[in-house]
């Protein structure tokens, strides 16, 4: 049984399953009639790509590109290597790109399909939990430049997400545990029922049972897709897809991007922004504790060596950072959240311990 998301005013299709989704749900025009160029990387298995490849009718032109795994990946090199790649063998409007691999592979592949020819389609296959609950649902595309991650990209939809849960067997526990943090934020800011359902399981989560990591990606997958629609270019309620995440990129760039993944920043950043919730009046103690017994019982760390002070230049930096004020997102319950300016300063400085 698979389960399917419509996401965006397009409604393109998510569909999450196991590994056949790909002989049954790739699209006929797909199978029959376009040139497909797969962008995957080193790190991915070639089991994944062939399965992917076979229901693709041989005579076919099937071109693969791998890049280096990691973050230096979505580089403007790259970006000009696959266009000329592409160019080189006469590519066209009518052909497909298909994306295999996590955000990083994700975010280059679409800009790449939103900048050839002025835009070709792409299909997403993400296989980290991260990309398939949440870089290949929402149409952000970017690659990153000297001065800064994500300063360069697009919004470009795919045609269709098509995720397989049966991918994350390979994927290192420390990776499924980054991607497991943004499923807890949309617990947290919008969908109780995750929340609910972390309290009950937390140890099948861990041992990565796929009956519930499948529910969860449906889960979030529908929370993402639901916020993105109604905002599809980020101009409101999109934001609070960012709680947590003021905290967490400051605590990113302090370790220079090095030895902290974003969801282990992120879970950081998310105890300090309940607190914070908590301290200002918007959610009482025993929920507090609630969120902070969880992210206890997952393991996650906390932030024991970061003040306000050590932080402060990175927070102000930030591209949440408007006019000189910070943008917060905060809790109301488990479950609802909101954007704001105002909030005491005390408190805030307070919320880094
Ligand atoms: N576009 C968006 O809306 C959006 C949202 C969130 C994050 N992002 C971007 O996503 C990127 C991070 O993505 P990520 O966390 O998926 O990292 P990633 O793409 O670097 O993947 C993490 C590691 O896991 C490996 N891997 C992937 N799938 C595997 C599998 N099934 N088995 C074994 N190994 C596997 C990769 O090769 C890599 O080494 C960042 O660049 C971030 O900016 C984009
Ligand atoms: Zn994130």
């Amino acid at each position: 049984m698979i389960k399917k998301v419509l996401v965006g005013d397009e409604k393109y299709k998510v569909l999450i399953g196991k590994n056949d989704i790909f002989k049954n749900y790739l699209p006929d025009s797909i199978k029959n009639n376009k040139k497909i160029f797969i962008i995957s990387d080193k790190n991915i298995p070639t089991k994944y790509i062939e399965l992917i490849k076979r229901p693709i009718t041989s005579s076919k032109v099937v071109n693969i590109h791998k890049i280096k795994a990691g973050e230096e990946s979505k580089s403007f090199s790259n970006f000009q290597n696959i266009l000329n790649k592409l160019a080189k063998k006469k590519y066209d409007r009518s052909d497909c790109i298909i994306a295999i691999g996590g955000g990083v592979v994700g975010d280059l592949s679409g800009f790449v399909a939103a900048s050839y020819m002025r835009g070709i389609d792409y299909i997403q296959v993400p296989t980290t939990l991260l990309a398939q609950v949440d870089s290949s649902v929402g149409g952000k595309t970017a690659i990153n430049i000297e001065s800064g991650k994500n300063l360069v990209g697009a919004f470009k939809n795919p045609k269709l997400v098509l995720i397989s849960s049966s991918f994350l067997k390979t994927l290192p526990d420390r990776e499924f545990k980054a991607g497991i943090a943004e499923v807890i934020k949309y617990g947290l800011i919008y969908n109780k029922k995750i929340f609910k359902i972390f309290q009950k399981n937390c140890k099948l989560i861990l041992q990565k049972k796929p009956k519930i990591i499948e529910d969860l990606i449906y889960e979030s997958v529908k929370t993402k897709a639901k916020i993105v629609t109604e905002d599809e270019k980020e101009l409101g309620i999109r934001a609070v897809l960012n709680f947590g995440h003021t905290y967490g990129h400051a605590l990113e760039a302090q370790s220079n991007y090095k030895n902290i993944l974003h969801g282990e920043a992120v879970a950081m950043g998310m105890r300090m922004a309940s607190k914070m919730s908590m301290l200002e009046g918007h959610i009482n103690k025993d929920d507090y504790e609630k969120i902070t017994d969880l992210f206890d019982a997952l393991k996650f760390s906390k932030n024991t060596s970061n003040s306000y002070s050590d932080l402060k230049k990175f927070i102000m930096t930030d591209k949440k950072v408007k006019n000189g004020n910070i943008n917060l997102i905060l809790l109301k319950n488990i479950g609802e959240s909101f954007q704001t300016q105002k909030f005491d300063m005390e408190n805030f400085k307070r919320s880094f311990s």
